[in-house]
């Protein structure tokens, strides 16, 4: 017997300064999170091994039983999974197809190729580059394409629900740019246009940024791609979170609307891998003197990538076959049910925002907690009832870290099959885990529920459970 072990932190109870159980407490009489035991630094590697294969088990064993509701997540597909561990994982293709830098992509160069082409079909784009590997470097290299350092840079303010990379100290900071915040709408955390497009004829700013983490309501684009056009500033939509909503035609079309290009993570909405892409409208000079499609290209590599991640492309390339079959379904439903669970809320006294605005037009809802004691607190207590979910500001807040509001998404409920009855169950836990009532009772309810939904829809089932126990290879 190797397995030497060594307990961390819940020994004594003052050097466990993080985790939920110090503000959470004990869920019903049990502590949470649950005593943990990692290898020590004398135990043989292979200890490391079986660990880590452990947690992971743990890991899918805890996401069986509870309600993920986490507005940037989702399930990919079985079938675009199975592309994670195929050979293509550890390849270099640097470059385009037909010009790399390293040979061995005979037979990757058609699949990246084709992979595009699928992007193209689903968002009618005339262009696309798959070869971000993240929401976030597909950002930095839209903005090392359409900007430069010094240049004027617009976007939603963090508190109207803008994601980092606008921010100084995100890819916008990153790019040297000078940020300047459009007016929002407190009520709907949306862009104030009429307010937008005075300020863009005003401000006259090289890039307009559209684009929210918590995006509850479409932009008005086409006023927002006007004023842009008029100073010959570019126009970019981050579409990371309603990217599949766009796919299924059920929140807006930004390219349509004419934006210049459109950046996105590719496994929210879109439930995808975990990846990146950059969609562009026609091919025009820009501002700055460069052809639009090639300043992505070369934006993406050499500029920000080298290698980018092949796997994912194929994988990319499954999920969005899987769009093209599903995926107009499939939106519909995410935004049924995030309506549904903003009811469900509503009627129980939850302060849900935008109540004069039927909640949400996304995937997206967000709850002002303060009565509970704020976010923080209400998504911690949450957690330790099974129930997973993020803190988040509301406009009016200050800090980001002890904010008054909870953001609830329901793509991957819907993607387990959930539905509107479902909603009202799942609003109900919501509700007595806020208050901190009841713990182990929603505890069993949210694994009773999640019983009854573990497996995924809207893809080609092959009959694998969602959250199935991963294989893995005994270590000797
Ligand atoms: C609006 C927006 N843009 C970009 C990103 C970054 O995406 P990724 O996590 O794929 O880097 C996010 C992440 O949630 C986002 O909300």
């Amino acid at each position: 017997m190797h397995l030497t072990l060594v307990r961390i932190g819940l020994k004594n109870e003052d050097q466990h300064t993080h985790t939920p159980a110090n503000k959470a407490g004990s869920m019903g009489g049990e502590r949470f999170p649950e005593p943990y035991q990692q290898p020590s630094s004398k135990a043989p590697s292979s200890e490391s091994v079986k660990w880590i294969q452990s947690q992971v088990t743990r890991h899918h064993q805890r996401f069986a039983r509870s309600i993920p509701l986490i507005a940037s997540e989702n399930l990919v597909s079985p079938l675009a999974a199975e592309m994670f561990s195929s050979d293509l994982h550890n390849r270099y293709a640097e470059g385009l197809p037909g010009s790399r830098y390293y040979e061995g992509n005979a037979d990757y160069d058609p699949i990246e190729e084709h992979v595009e082409s699928l992007a193209k079909r689903v968002f009618d784009a005339p262009f696309a580059d798959v070869r971000p590997i993240s929401g976030t470097t597909a950002n930095i290299s839209a903005l090392f394409a359409i900007s430069a350092p010094g240049n004027r840079f617009m976007a939603p303010e963090l508190a109207a629900g803008a994601h980092i990379s606008t921010q100084r100290f995100g890819a916008a900071g990153l790019r040297g740019l000078d940020t300047i915040t459009y007016p929002s709408i407190p009520e709907t955390m949306s862009i104030d246009t009429e307010l937008a497009v005075e300020m863009i004829a005003r401000e006259n700013p090289d890039v307009c940024y559209i684009g929210q983490s918590v995006y509850l309501f479409p932009s008005d684009v086409k006023e927002l791609v006007e004023a842009a056009r008029e100073i010959d500033a570019t126009i970019m939509y981050d579409a990371a979170h309603v990217l599949g909503l766009i796919a299924g035609n059920r929140f807006q079309d930004p390219l349509q609307d004419g934006v210049d290009l459109v950046c996105a993570s590719t496994h929210k909405t879109l439930p995808g891998p975990q990846h990146g892409i950059i969609l562009a409208n026609q091919d025009r000079q820009l501002a700055n003197g460069k052809m639009l499609h090639r300043a992505i290209r070369s934006a993406v590599f050499p500029g920000v990538h080298s290698n980018h991640h092949l796997h994912k492309v194929a994988a990319l390339g499954v999920s969005l076959a899987e769009a093209l079959e599903f995926q107009a379904d499939y939106a519909e439903h995410t935004i049924a049910n995030a309506k549904a669970l903003a009811e469900g809320l509503w009627e129980r006294g939850m302060k849900v925002f935008a109540p004069d605005h039927g909640f949400t037009e996304s995937h997206t809802i967000l709850v002002d907690v303060s009565e509970f004691g704020g976010g923080a607190d209400v998504s911690l207590r949450a957690e330790s009832c099974g129930l997973v979910m993020n803190k988040n500001m509301l406009p009016g807040d200050t800090s980001a870290v002890s904010p008054s509001g909870v953001r609830l998404g329901t793509p991957e409920l819907t993607r387990l099959g959930m539905g509107v009855d479902e909603m009202d169950e799942v609003a109900l836990m919501i509700h007595l885990a806020a208050q901190g009532d009841r713990e182990s009772e929603v505890r069993q309810r949210a694994a009773e529920l999640k019983k009854r939904f573990n497996s995924l829809h809207y893809c080609w089932n092959v009959g694998r459970g969602a959250y199935a126990d991963p294989e893995f290879s005994p270590v000797n």
